[in-house]
């Protein structure tokens, strides 16, 4: 073949680029490359590992049209759907233009601008690049300047293609005290849908994340995976669609069920984010780019540390009083924790919260309960040398409190059908501004008076119920995107007021695990169910997204046949806190205890900051296994036996991401006090080499047994 000269390759190249731009969104290893073809349409022409040649990049094939429209000629689920003032709803997007700058050192974004020839309508599509955490997040921006409102069917945040041999999906789906269960399934021809229509939340049933495998069923270390998630706190759908080519399209955003939107002449709708990472190297690798990227630029005080803490709920529900709270301080005294929590049950007057039927919305301390107020609770927390944290449920009602009878106006409810109550409660109406004062108050007058206040605990039990909103009046289909647009309304003035309060996201379990939530929340409760052997399950399935500084996991009563050490192991593995009576445990329990928040405070640039490798998974067997590498290289192993079988054959476990050629000290630690350690090679020396190749015997035959050992570089 006669070769080219290579300045006349270069110069097509240039003309090419010049009427038919490429535009190239690039992370440290990865590519999504767009081209403008001759019809001035946007193509998505690759996604995948990084693409270095330009040479070679002009000549990838077209692929699939970015921002699909419906009402053209494509017969698949689009990613866009309007209709315009003249009852046409028909959408012809083309390339205008686009450009990219650096946000920050390792930040890039890149805005295609692409507008329709026939009505003025104008749809941006961003990509912000995280180079090194090789995150690429992407929204997208609709407006237009017809004359009235268009309204709009569906409006995507990102639409993706693959073309790929086989597709396999893994979805977190579960249900209260039961969530994020791991389930891989193949992908064939038509559509599958995850989604949630709860309003107040994105999951109870299903996690807004998901992992794609491609060519082959997902593993740890192998295998090109993309994971994604969304950012919102609301109903939310991913959609997989698999058409007659076998090519698969992802489009992600917020649940267009219910939700018609009438978007005004200018003004700019923006959807939320979405996040994804592609990895070369499976699941592992993807985990650690998303807890990389969540701690350096989503999370709330995403580089600062966590507090360990005593919660009273589960040692005393509703049922307590000033003496009983202040006993219970002492309690984490003991255990050596940073900071005593007090849970719900603190407030109202005329219908005291003596159990969650009532008293919801009231938000001054009960008298009988608390007669010196919650400034005495913290300044006898302060005296004993923790912090005082408080538990609050913001935007939720019981119909049995003053506010639901003084602002029946206030409440998400039908005033023509009996009310439907969840956990006895119903939700307040946050697309209304005077709602939203309310609920910033709630805070800003706790912190007011008593600003020695250092940590919230923010609860969300209800879904959106009786959808009616009475201040939205016509606009009802509004109400899912407003009420979630007014709970970012409050949360933004709190991070504005009050930047470095920390504060947990509860939803009774893992019903707010959302990375735009957690741009103002340091951490969440990822479930109500805190039996070890069911938490392991599901710290296993969050783990795939958030970091462990985010995933509170505290040792309580539940599963008495797990030992306080199986329990206290399972939660150092997230962001370790305590919900027991230390009055029901021995002194050698109580001692345990303490000296596992001594160890965990030592780990914490392991467990919180460190690099995560999931070794062997629950879901595989009778065992399972994690480790957190820190960035100075040393490490801690999780180990738990949960029911070994007779005889079963127990091979030794291989560890991850240690330096060959460094020598590591093998110790384990958090024992019983006064009890051994039967670990073989305990306290020995090992090379990197050995232990990632070789491995150690972490498991045994003993049912519910636990280890933690300790790496540390010698
Ligand atoms: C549900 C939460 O998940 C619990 O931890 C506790 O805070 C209760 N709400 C209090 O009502």
């Amino acid at each position: 073949m006669r070769k080219i000269p290579l300045f006349l390759f270069l110069l097509f190249t240039c003309i090419i680029q010049a009427n038919n731009p490429i535009i190239k969104i690039n992370t440290g290893e990865v590519s999504l490359i767009y081209k403008v073809a001759d019809n001035g349409r946007l193509y998505q022409s690759y996604l995948g590992k990084r693409l270095n040649m330009d040479s070679d990049i002009a000549l990838l094939p077209t692929g699939g049209e970015a921002y699909i429209t419906h009402g053209m000629e494509d017969y698949f689920e689009p990613a866009i759907h309007i209709l315009h003032n003249d009852g046409n709803s028909s959408l012809l997007l083309k390339y205008v233009s686009h450009n990219t700058k650096l946000l920050s050192p390792g930040v890039e974004e890149t805005v295609i601008t692409l507008q329709d020839d026939k009505y003025p309508v104008t749809v941006k599509l961003f990509y912000v690049a995280y180079t090194k955490e090789n995150i690429i997040k992407t929204y997208t921006e609709i407006s237009h300047k017809e004359k009235k409102a268009v309204t709009m069917h569906k409006y995507a945040s990102s639409m993706l293609h693959l073309n790929r041999g086989k597709y396999f999906l893994t979805e977190f789906a579960g249900d209260w005290a039961h969530e994020a269960n791991v389930t891989e399934l193949p992908l064939e021809f038509g559509k599958k849908t995850l989604d949630s229509k709860l309003g107040s939340r994105a999951n109870m049933f299903c996690s807004p994340f998901f992992q794609l495998s491609l060519d082959d069923k997902s593993a740890e270390n192998t295998g090109e995976i993309l994971v994604g998630t969304l950012g919102w706190t609301g109903n939310f759908y991913f959609t997989f669609e698999i058409d007659n080519k076998n090519d698969l399209r992802i489009l992600s955003g917020i649940n267009p069920y219910a939700s018609e939107y009438q978007l005004q002449p200018n003004e700019i709708f923006r959807t939320p984010d979405f996040y994804f990472t592609y990895s070369l190297t499976g699941k592992g690798q993807a985990s650690r780019n998303f807890h990389n990227w969540a701690r350096n630029h989503q999370l709330k005080d995403g580089d600062k540390t966590r507090m360990t803490l005593l919660n009273n709920w589960e040692a005393t529900y509703f049922d307590f009083d000033e003496e009983r709270l202040v006993g219970l301080m002492d309690d984490a005294v003991k255990l050596g924790v940073d900071m005593f929590l007090l849970d719900d049950g603190w407030f109202a007057n005329k219908y005291p919260r003596s159990s969650d039927h009532q008293g919801l919305g009231d938000w001054d301390e009960t008298a009988d309960k608390l007669p010196h107020g919650v400034g005495h609770l913290v300044s006898e927390a302060q005296k004993k040398g923790i912090k005082f944290g408080i538990w609050i449920e913001p935007e939720m009602v019981n119909p049995k409190s003053e506010l639901y009878e003084k602002h029946k106006d206030w409440v998400i409810h039908l005033s023509n059908r009996d009310e439907y109550y969840f956990r006895n409660q119903l939700v307040l109406d946050l697309s209304n501004p005077a709602v939203q004062d309310f609920v910033f108050g709630v805070v800003d007058n706790l912190m007011t008076k008593y600003p020695g206040i250092a940590f919230f605990k923010w609860d969300c039990n209800s879904p959106i119920t009786n959808i009616y909103s009475p201040y939205l009046k016509g606009k009802q289909s509004h109400l899912y995107i407003d009420y979630v647009r007014g709970l970012y309304k409050v949360l933004d003035r709190i991070k504005q007021k009050y930047p470095d309060l920390p504060m947990m996201l509860c939803s009774g379990g893992g019903g707010r695990s959302d990375y735009e939530a957690l741009k103002y929340f340091t951490e969440f409760w990822p479930s109500d169910n805190t039996d070890p052997i069911e938490r392991l399950f599901i710290q296993w399935g969050y783990s795939q997204i958030f970091p462990a500084k985010t995933l509170c996991a505290h040792v309580t009563t539940w599963n008495k046949n797990a030992s306080i050490k199986f329990r206290t192991d399972v939660a150092m593995m997230g962001k370790l806190g305590f919900d027991i009576k230390l009055a029901e445990m021995n002194e050698n329990e109580q001692k345990f205890c303490h000296q596992a928040v001594d160890n965990y405070n030592r780990l914490k640039p392991a467990v919180l900051e460190g690099d995560l490798y999931r070794l062997v998974s629950p879901y595989d067997g009778n065992h399972t296994s994690s480790m957190y590498v820190a960035k100075d290289g040393n490490a801690v192993v999780f180990a738990f036996d949960i029911y070994p079988r007779y005889g079963e054959k127990l091979l030794p476990v291989r560890l991850q991401g240690l330096d060959k050629d460094k020598k590591y000290r093998v110790k384990e630690i958090n024992l019983m006090p006064g009890a051994g350690s039967s670990l073989n090679g305990n306290d020995k020396v090992y090379s990197g080499e050995y232990l990632m190749s070789v491995g150690l015997e972490l498991f045994s035959t003993q049912i519910l047994n636990s280890r933690v050992i300790q790496v540390v570089a010698d």
